[in-house]
């Protein structure tokens, strides 16, 4: 398989204000100084920086980026505006204590070694300041602990000469202890130091968390029988966590690393659903375990050095043993995946915990609205794959300052007992939150797909509750991102290659599909993405209805006029996106929390990149229902139907089209990578974004000849590494801001 399981999946189901006043955000200052610049600062490795910049910091609520737009580009650099500083921080491989030597970055090192380096495909981070005192706070800046997952692996670049397989068996076990312990997360300890910052080597807070690390199954449906295996027998516990995509933190200071397509790592024999239940197979197929797939990287394969060792054959959920209940081999092992993961990184020794409370999905992660005392905690979670579903939890406890710095109890008094709800987008810009309960919106034992017959039912197969309750099939929900300044909550739909299948019609909330040309092939469907965004009625987030829009439509900004692509007419580019911030495949969203209006908004896109790798941008976004409704006719053949040209007009609600000053290219990454990741320092003055897999389109043929599709951070010939990067000022002001 490709390095890279992002897009995978599909839904085959069958489902059918808080208003504010634009503010006059910009000022007339703004206005006059938007032009796309052409000054830069490029990085090939550590960091460097170039002059220039604005004047410091700007607290006053008219905000204005300031900076000039970095431009689209195929090269394998990292981009920065003048003024910037950009510093590969924390690097694959890199040592997390003392005792590890530094990564010689050939492939070289051992599988166990893993455990106390960085892992691979930095994906979904956090930035928990801390007291001198080593408690979260808040409001810290200068020191604190960077929490981030480890999403995936470039496989041909973690061993010498790419991954050992004879006939389909991985026969040096080693290197899948070295696969295995790349996934996961990291925890540590970064500071400020000469303008930028640096990770402590030394610091016992540092920590990796891997596929081997024992993890709690807490919440409503620890302890049923879909969670019980032979390594847990009383369906208490799993071991690891795998796919780590994007994240989520709290109020108390945890963080919460989301499993993502946990599904395509396991094996299930071509025969296994002749074993099976009924509502077991209806369970298996709608999550993605498939009969007859061989799991991720072939696991299962690798021999232990002990043979009672089940570390690798537990990747395998075929049923193989005799007992009813599943405690005698691993049918049921892939129920233990999927869920979002409370750790804290406060405490280096505790037991991650396994939240079932907010369902089980292939889980992008879990942003919070703010937390507000007295009132419930709510976390908005995208499942990312073709067709699936936005999520939304309220906890059943009120929120009470009191638990700041509560750890993994904490977690347990909100995160254990809630309500679960799938949204459903109306035709005419009103939406509904579908209550996933037993007895509510037609979930029960009497359904035919699958019976629930008590509340774990619905956390385990949360997307066939999804299924009956009505929800909305979306172009893969991403990440979610809460506005500071009024609660819209802006969820990226990154694309969706079936967006027009008969399975997947079109309809207000998704309503674009067309054919894009891009070398020899025709991309089809959404191919570019668009971020919808809704505000919950009365401002409340606990509240059943909202209202919603487009915010943006990515496009390529020349889309509509390229002669060889009349099937665009004037239907693509929507947001009239121009050179300085035309994207494509939106994924990260952070809305900063320092000067509340800044959206940032990273790409992971595979439509856009023979003309630009991925990139960040900075956004000053206005609220729902701040432009016009628009009829989009769109003028290509859905998939499904023949090739039969079929014109679809649709009616939806999109936003006030962005300009250069609402809307501006801040960073290109190097080749082959995605952007994902973002965090920023309370003051503001510091944000880390991941560069995750450069190079991962390299071929072990390329590995040898040293062809490779990237060389970044270290340049030269060496091979590429996923890293963390932090970017700094210069004059030491705000990101972004003039
Ligand atoms: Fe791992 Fe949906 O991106
Ligand atoms: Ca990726
Ligand atoms: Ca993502
Ligand atoms: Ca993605």
């Amino acid at each position: 398989m490709t390095a890279d399981a992002d897009d995978i999946g599909s839904n085959n189901s069958f489902n059918p204000t808080f208003d504010s006043i634009l503010a006059a955000r910009f000022s007339r200052r703004a206005l006059l100084k938007g032009a796309v610049g052409v000054a830069s600062t490029v990085i090939m490795g550590g960091a460097l920086s170039a002059c220039g910049g604005g004047d410091g910091d700007n607290n006053d609520d008219k905000l204005e980026l300031g900076f000039s737009a970095i431009a689209k580009s195929v090269a394998d650099a990292l981009t920065v505006p003048a003024g910037y500083t950009a510093t590969a921080l924390y690097r694959l491989g890199d040592p997390i204590n003392a005792a590890t030597l530094d990564y010689s970055n050939n492939g070289t090192e051992s599988g166990a070694s893993f455990a106390a380096r960085a892992g691979d495909h930095h994906d979904g981070m956090h930035f928990f300041g801390m007291t001198a005192a080593g408690a979260y706070d808040r409001n810290a800046s200068d020191r604190g602990l960077l929490v981030m997952n480890h999403e995936n692996i470039t496989q041909v670049f973690l061993h010498a000469n790419g991954p050992t397989t004879v006939n389909g068996v991985r026969t040096v076990a080693d290197e899948v202890i070295k696969e295995m312990n790349c996934h996961g997360v990291s925890v540590i300890e970064v500071a400020r130091a000469g303008g930028t910052f640096a990770y402590s080597k030394t610091s016992a807070y540092n920590r990796r968390i891997t596929t081997f690390t024992e993890m709690a199954l807490s919440g409503p449906a620890a302890g049923s029988n879909a969670l019980k295996t032979k390594f847990s027998p009383d369906g208490t516990k799993t071991r690891g966590t795998v796919n780590n995509c994007a994240n989520g933190y709290t109020p108390w200071g945890t963080y919460l690393t989301c499993e993502e397509n946990y599904a395509g790592y396991f094996k299930r024999s071509s025969t296994d659903n002749l074993n099976r239940t009924a509502p077991e197979v209806a369970g298996l197929n709608r999550n993605g375990i498939t009969q007859g797939a061989a799991g991720s990287y072939n696991w299962t394969t690798a021999t232990p050095a002990d043979a009672a060792d089940t570390s690798f054959s537990r990747w395998d959920a075929t049923k193989l043993g005799t007992s009813t209940d599943g405690t005698d081999d691993f049918r049921n092992v892939a129920n233990t995946f999927g869920w979002v993961v409370e750790i804290d990184p406060f405490n280096a020794t505790s037991t991650p915990r396994k939240r079932t409370a907010m369902g089980r999905m292939g889980h992008e992660g879990a942003w919070p609205a703010p937390a507000v005392a007295g009132r419930p905690l709510v976390y908005y979670m995208g499942d990312d794959s073709r067709g699936e579903y936005i999520y939304k939890f309220v906890s059943t406890a009120n929120w009470d300052p009191a638990d700041v710095n509560g750890g993994l109890a904490a977690g347990d008094k909100y995160l254990n007992a809630g309500k679960l709800f799938v949204a459903r987008f109306g035709t005419d810009g009103a939406g509904t939150w579908l209550e996933l309960s037993l007895g509510v919106n037609g979930i029960n034992a009497q359904s035919a797909v699958y019976p629930f017959a008590e509340a774990a039912d619905i956390l385990v197969q949360t997307r066939l509750a999804a299924d009956i309750a009505g929800a909305t099939k979306m172009d893969r929900p991403e990440w979610a991102a809460v506005d500071p300044r009024n609660g819209n909550i802006y969820v990226t739909l990154t694309n969706n290659s079936q967006r027009g299948s008969v399975a997947q019609p079109l309809d207000a909330a998704n309503p674009r599909y067309y054919a894009d040309p891009k070398g020899s092939a025709t991309q089809r469907g959404n191919n570019n993405g668009h971020i919808i965004r809704m505000a919950p009625a009365g401002g409340d987030h606990t509240a059943t209805a909202f209202t919603w829009d487009v915010y943006l439509f990515g496009a390529q900004a020349h889309a509509d006029v390229a002669a060889n692509e009349a099937d665009h007419q004037a239907n693509v580019n929507l947001s009239g996106l121009v050179d300085s911030n035309d994207f494509s495949s939106p994924d990260g969203l952070w809305f900063s929390q320092a000067t509340p209006g800044l959206l940032w908004i990273e790409t992971d896109d595979g439509a856009y990149t023979d003309v630009t790798n991925c990139m960040l941008l900075a956004a000053l976004p206005g609220t729902v229902n701040d432009g016009a409704p628009v009829t989009i006719a769109n003028k290509a053949a859905p998939q499904g139907t023949g090739g039969a040209a079929v014109d679809v007009s649709v009616t939806t609600k999109m936003g006030l089209k962005p300009t250069n000053n609402t809307l501006r290219r801040f960073l290109v990454g190097p080749a082959g990578c995605e952007l994902t990741g973002v965090a920023e320092t309370p003051d503001g003055k510091a944000l880390f974004v991941q560069i995750q897999h450069p190079g991962e389109n390299t071929t072990v043929a390329q590995l040898a000849s040293g062809a490779f599709e990237s060389h970044w951070p270290q340049g030269g010939a060496a091979r590429p590494r996923s890293s963390t990067v932090v970017i700094t000022r210069n004059d030491g002001g705000k990101i972004g801001l003039v």
